[in-house]
């Protein structure tokens, strides 16, 4: 359900509200005011994010009556581990006086402090509320939205999680408009995601859009949030539990998580990598004939357009391994989607729709690594 500038998330008595429109950090204080039976938030962000944002939300959060903690860890994805979450949890319960289940977290932050927070909400005390403030797109528009939370192990990405679904999501999109390009590319991978799974006429706003997009202007920035947001919400009403619909969402993450993981943090983002697995997986869906050769170079060419890599030539630092089939097909087999043995891919089937399937190849999946190298 969607209303002016707000998305509902269809889960019965658990459902949500996205709220999406300029300034809402301002009134976040107002809104857990009226919304919750709460007098007491902990902020929970990352060094980057909180050094720029904690003091005007801690200014909201206070002018509405509330009593703020701000907890804050380092930024990077190689922090979203079990020691980080082990530091922050330690903070948390330490606080005097001592939290109880009426107590609220407030996530600010992009996805990884999604993540982290969302988890250590999902766990003190067995349980406690929380609400997203998401300050990148791709939080904005994937991670801030279905209650994955999580961290990463040695043995690969998001493998300790739960599922636990924020009470309320406001994204601000005056602080989107002024995230650097790269920032903005990370998140428009999972933007086109979503345009190939669910929605084509996505694909030629995107396509349409792009220079805008990329530029942060705030008109097409904003009608780009909302529409993915919808089908997100969606996917997520019909399916929290990623037993059918919402495993649509992983297009283009088998080979982007092994990307990730055989580049070592910080190798490449998460956009690069979905971009690069998106690729992959059109390559091998034209190859069985599932989707048409021009849509799949339709796909490859809005990825282009947004700066986001289609070939390993446009990765000139990534390490070798991450470009070698025997190297990566070993990780994709420890992907915590993949079933025994066999590496499960989302293909398209067109522009708009997609599948969930279990028997592709190793020799295809060799192929499309292939095409990566040469193309
Ligand atoms: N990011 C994929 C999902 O939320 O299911």
């Amino acid at each position: 359900m969607a209303e002016a500038g707000k998305i509902k998330i269809d889960l019965g008595p658990r459902s949500y509200w996205v709220h999406v429109r300029p300034g809402l950090m301002a009134r976040t204080g107002p809104f857990l005011a009226e919304m919750f039976n709460t007098r007491r938030a902990i902020i929970i962000t990352d060094s980057t994010v909180g050094a720029l944002y904690t003091r005007p939300l801690q200014d909201s959060l206070r002018t509405a009556g509330l009593n703020v903690h701000a907890i804050a860890f380092p930024a990077g994805e190689e922090h979203k581990n079990l020691a980080t979450y082990n530091v922050v949890m330690e903070r948390l319960l330490g606080l005097n006086p001592p939290i109880d289940r009426r107590t609220m977290i407030v996530s600010l932050g992009g996805g990884v402090v999604g993540d982290l927070a969302g988890f250590v909400a999902a766990t003190a005390l067995r349980g406690v509320d929380f609400i997203s403030l998401p300050t990148t797109l791709l939080a904005a528009v994937d991670a801030s939205v279905g209650g994955k939370t999580g961290l990463d192990a040695q043995a690969g990405k998001n493998l300790v999680g739960a599922f636990h679904q924020p009470r309320l999501v406001l994204i601000d999109t005056t602080l989107l408009t002024t995230l650097p390009a790269a920032q903005l590319r990370n998140g428009l991978a999972e933007c086109v995601k979503h345009a190939v799974v669910r929605d084509a006429t996505l694909l030629n706003f995107i396509a349409e859009k792009a220079p805008a997009i990329l530029a942060a202007q705030p008109g097409p920035l904003a009608e780009l949030i909302l529409r993915n947001v919808a089908i997100k919400a969606a996917i997520v009403s019909a399916d929290e539990h990623e037993k059918s619909l919402r495993a649509l969402l992983n297009f283009g993450h088998t080979l982007g998580h092994a990307l990730e993981t055989a580049a070592g943090y910080g190798g490449l983002s998460h956009g690069q990598a979905v971009s690069m697995g998106m690729v992959a997986a059109c390559h091998i869906a034209a190859a069985r004939g599932l989707m048409h050769a021009t849509h799949a170079a339709k796909v490859r060419s809005v990825l282009e357009s947004l700066k986001l890599p289609v070939r390993f030539a446009d990765l000139p630092t990534l390490d070798a391994k991450a470009r070698d089939f025997q190297a990566l097909l070993p990780i994709m087999g420890r992907d915590k989607k993949a079933a025994r043995g066999t590496v499960r891919w989302i293909l398209p089937k067109g522009l708009g729709d997609a599948a969930l399937f279990e028997d592709v190849k190793l020799e295809e999946v060799r192929k499309a690594i292939e095409y990566l190298n040469l193309s």
